[in-house]
């Protein structure tokens, strides 16, 4: 991987800044508008070429989906009281002037998957007389910007628009002039590079936007007060910044998966978010320092001309993140060496946080280092993350978590470190307090990881980490109810490995070990019911099984002598 320098970075963004003015937008399902209880006259693969002749005028719900209709002609419908047309996945070119005009009452339209980028202008013409439709959607007809425009003119009432799977290049601030009763707009599967400011700024109503899957690459300046579900996912996202303005935003799901993000996003300083996901992205290849510095920076430039500039007064820009209500973050497949504790510990509601395939290799907690040098660090209250329950760090190249660190997460309740080099330490060998000395000496490489006396956990996984034994009571005082010990090859454990365990324990997996009988030993677990011992070479269960009440036995492919 190439290493950006932080100066580039912030040169490139800054240019970009200069250049454009990139908004955002989500997207969300458009539900039913009405709870009209008949059920829709369904004549979906009939094989019909045109709407058939002496249908049920009092007809409300019409589905015409999946048939050859390439035509639609100026005698009309003839359905005066339909509500919902669904012609979707026809061959539909031609709607002629005047088709529509006695369905006047219509208010959902679903035209998806036809061939409407032919005949734009009369086609426009014939929606044109829909003036009640509330949702519409025409993905999938292969309409460029210009198409869109004409099938946008005059939707006064339009709330819910389908875009998806168009050849949109652009958006340009006309492009919705005339729908500002818009409340979710899906624009996924373009390619979209540009959004021109005012696009959807107007657009009061606007809750959801989805852009997921077009070419945007910069977020130089959200302003979207309104809108409360972003998708972003899919593009080459390298900057998300809002440009502060001190007005609270609605934002509580923000979906910037699968970009080329560097930094973490600078979000609104007075936001809703619940909800932030960033898998796949280069967050954490620049160096945390580094990264909050640069971050700090830049947002001091950006703002610079801006009102409002006490988010950087004293602390770094991500401190903002204390007001930020953020229960879940997803930062699976990004490029953490290290843990961003500073960062993180700003989130102090943040339930589910999801690490998996980063790089981390150690996870020491050093209230030394918690300052960094920066200017306004708080060595005061120490680092937490009080409300973290569920911490995946699979796959990573894991092999010391401190003690220390784990005290800092005092709600933990599932640790998932399936596949990394997590060694479980030998109590024998913890000498008391000072085992927290270790933490200064990171390059110790032969340092365990302690799992005693975590109150809280419930969920243990350590599958795929290479243990090779497990000491006498290595979760004393720590009530797991599920421990998965898959696929650590040969692994023996101790008697009075599982010591502990015996009232909380409801499933263990012990598959894939090749152990043999001498190397298991279990203690009387009351509470088991599932156990997989799957894979081994397991003759004769340890007599102490007979104390589980066992539902669930998974015993095979064990090698019976
Ligand atoms: C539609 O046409 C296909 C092929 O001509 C035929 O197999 C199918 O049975 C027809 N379906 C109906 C509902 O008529
Ligand atoms: C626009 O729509 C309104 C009703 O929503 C209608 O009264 C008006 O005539 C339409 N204008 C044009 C130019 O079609
Ligand atoms: C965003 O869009 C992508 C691509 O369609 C989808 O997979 C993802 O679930 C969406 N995210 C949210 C939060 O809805
Ligand atoms: C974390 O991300 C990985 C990879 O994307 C996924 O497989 C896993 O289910 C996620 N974990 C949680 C707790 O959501
Ligand atoms: C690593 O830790 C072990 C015991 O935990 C100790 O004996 C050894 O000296 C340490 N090595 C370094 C380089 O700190
Ligand atoms: C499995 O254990 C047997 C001895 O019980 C050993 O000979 C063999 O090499 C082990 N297999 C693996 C894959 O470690
Ligand atoms: C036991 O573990 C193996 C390997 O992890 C898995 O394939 C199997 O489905 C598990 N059995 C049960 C009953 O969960």
């Amino acid at each position: 991987m190439i290493r950006p320098t932080a100066t580039t970075i912030r040169s490139l963004l800054l240019l970009c800044c200069s250049l454009s003015h990139s908004l955002i937008q989500l997207n969300t399902g458009t539900g039913r508008l009405h709870d009209d209880q008949q059920e829709p006259t369904s004549l979906r693969f009939k094989n019909l070429s045109s709407v058939p002749e002496g249908l049920d005028v009092r007809l409300r719900d019409l589905d015409l989906s999946n048939n050859f209709i390439r035509h639609i002609n100026s005698q009309g419908l003839g359905l005066p009281s339909l509500l919902r047309l669904t012609l979707s996945y026809n061959q539909l070119e031609i709607i002629s002037e005047g088709a529509f005009r006695d369905v006047a009452q219509l208010q959902e339209l679903n035209l998806a998957r036809n061939a409407l980028s032919h005949n734009v202008d009369s086609n426009s013409r014939a929606l044109g007389s829909l003036h009640r439709l509330r949702s519409l959607d025409i993905s999938m007809n292969g309409l460029d910007d210009k198409a869109v425009e004409l099938y946008l003119h005059n939707k006064s009432v339009l709330e819910h628009l389908d875009l998806t799977g168009n050849g949109l290049t652009r958006l340009t601030a006309k492009l919705f002039a005339e729908s500002l009763s818009m409340r979710s707009i899906r624009i996924e599967n373009n390619l979209i590079t540009a959004i021109e400011e005012g696009t959807f700024e107007t657009l009061k109503k606007l809750k959801t936007l989805n852009l997921a899957r077009n070419n945007l690459v910069y977020i130089c300046d959200f302003k979207l007060h309104q809108v409360k579900l972003l998708n972003l996912s899919r593009n080459s996202i390298e900057f998300f910044v809002t440009r502060e303005d001190g007005h609270p935003y609605e934002l509580e799901i923000l979906d910037l998966s699968y970009n080329n993000l560097l930094y973490f996003p600078m979000v609104p300083k007075t936001n809703q978010l619940r909800y932030l996901h960033l898998q796949s992205n280069m967050v954490g290849a620049l160096e945390t320092d580094t990264l909050i510095s640069e971050a700090d920076s830049l947002y001091r430039e950006l703002t610079s001309d801006d009102k409002v500039k006490d988010a950087v007064e004293n602390n770094n820009v991500y401190s903002n993140w204390r007001l930020m209500p953020l229960v879940y973050m997803d930062l699976s497949s990004n490029h953490f060496r290290s843990l961003p504790l500073e960062t993180l510990s700003h989130l102090t509601s943040l339930v589910t946080l999801n690490l998996s395939k980063n790089c981390l290799q150690d996870i020491s907690y050093n209230t030394a280092k918690g300052c960094s040098g920066h200017v306004g660090c708080y060595r005061q209250p120490p680092l937490t993350l009080p409300s973290l329950r569920y911490f995946d760090l699979q796959n990573n190249g894991l092999r010391q978590l401190s003690t220390l660190f784990l005290e800092a997460l005092p709600n933990i309740e599932t640790l998932n470190l399936k596949e990394n080099s997590v060694r479980p330490c030998d109590p024998k060998d913890q000498l008391g307090p000072s085992e927290t000395m270790r933490e200064n000496s990171p390059t110790n490489m032969s340092s365990c990881v302690s799992f005693r006396n975590i109150k809280t956990l419930r969920h243990l996984d350590l599958q795929d980490n290479g243990i090779k034994t497990l000491h006498q009571n290595t979760f004393e005082r720590t009530p797991l109810v599920s421990l998965n010990l898959a696929s650590n090859v040969d692994v023996i454990l101790n008697s009075g490995a599982l010591e502990g365990l015996q009232s909380s324990l409801q499933s263990l997996s012990i598959s894939g070990n090749n152990m043999t009988t001498s190397a298991l030993s279990l203690p009387c677990l009351k509470a088991l019911r599932r156990l997989n011992m799957s894979d081994n070479n397991v003759d004769v269960l340890p007599s102490t099984i007979s104390c589980s009440p066992l539902t669930e036995l998974d015993w095979q492919l064990i090698q019976l002598l």
